[in-house]
C-alpha cells in the first residue's frame, strides 16, 4: 500500500535519506538545480518548510514501511490558487514498476482535489523524456519551451519544457488517468 507522511512528521533517519537521494546522481539529472545540497542546507531548508505552512509542504511516500520517494506542492500562491510542483523515485528498487506515475497522480489530486487548485505547473528537463511521457499520461500539457537554456552534466545545452493542467481538465480526465495508471491494482 502506497501512504504519504510530511517530511516535517519524519525522523531524522529518513529526513537525511531524502537528502541522500536528492544528491544521487539519478535523481539530481532530472532535476534544474544540480548543486549537492549540504546537511547544512538542508537542515535550514526542513526549517524554512515549518514557517511555509500552506505555502509549501514535502510529504515522503512510503510502499507498506518503505519510504522511497518524494511528492511535494510549493510557491502556493492562495490568490490565484496555483502551485508548482516536485517529484521524484529516491530508491532505485522502486524504479520501473510505474511508481512514477503513480507520485505524480497522487500529487496531483492532492494539488486540485486536498488543496483546491486552480492551477498546477512545473518544468521539465527536455533529456528527461521518461519524466514527460508520464506527465503528459497524467493529463498535462506543454505551454512552453526555453530553448538552450541549461549545460547537462555533459555539457550540452538543453531546453525546459513548461507544463500545466487546470482543475477542470483533471475532473474530467481524472478517472480515464487513473485506469492508465492502473491506480488502486
Ligand atoms: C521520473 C521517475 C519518477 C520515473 O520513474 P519510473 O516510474 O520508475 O519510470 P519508468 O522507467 O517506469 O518510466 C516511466 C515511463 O516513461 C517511459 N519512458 C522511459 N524512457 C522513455 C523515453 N526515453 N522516452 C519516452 N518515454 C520513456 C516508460 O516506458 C514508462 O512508461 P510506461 O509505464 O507507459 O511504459 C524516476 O525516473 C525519477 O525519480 N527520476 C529522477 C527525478 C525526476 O526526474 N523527477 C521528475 C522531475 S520533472
Amino acid at each position: 500500500m502506497i501512504t504519504y507522511r510530511n517530511i516535517l512528521e519524519s525522523d531524522y533517519k529518513i529526513q537525511e535519506r531524502v537528502r541522500l537521494w536528492r544528491n544521487s546522481d539519478r535523481v539530481k539529472a532530472g532535476m534544474l538545480n544540480q548543486s549537492p545540497i549540504s546537511a547544512d542546507q538542508h537542515r535550514q531548508w526542513i526549517d524554512s518548510l515549518s514557517k511555509k505552512t500552506g505555502l509549501h509542504e514535502v510529504r515522503v511516500s512510503f510502499s507498506d514501511s518503505i519510504p522511497f520517494g518524494i511528492i511535494n506542492l510549493r510557491d502556493i500562491n492562495t490568490d490565484i490558487k496555483s502551485c508548482d510542483w516536485g517529484y521524484y523515485i529516491g530508491d532505485d528498487a522502486f524504479l520501473g514498476q510505474k511508481l512514477g506515475m503513480r507520485l505524480l497522480y497522487d500529487l496531483t489530486d492532492w494539488g486540485f482535489s486536498e488543496a483546491g487548485m486552480y492551477k498546477m505547473y512545473s518544468t521539465v528537463r527536455s533529456d528527461n523524456l521518461k519524466a514527460l511521457h508520464d506527465e503528459l499520461q497524467a493529463g498535462y500539457h506543454i505551454e512552453g519551451f526555453l530553448k538552450d537554456h541549461l549545460l547537462s552534466a555533459s555539457g550540452e545545452l538543453i531546453g525546459i519544457y513548461l507544463i500545466a493542467q487546470f482543475q477542470t481538465e483533471w475532473v474530467k480526465n481524472k478517472e480515464k488517468i487513473s485506469s492508465w495508471a492502473k491506480i488502486g491494482d
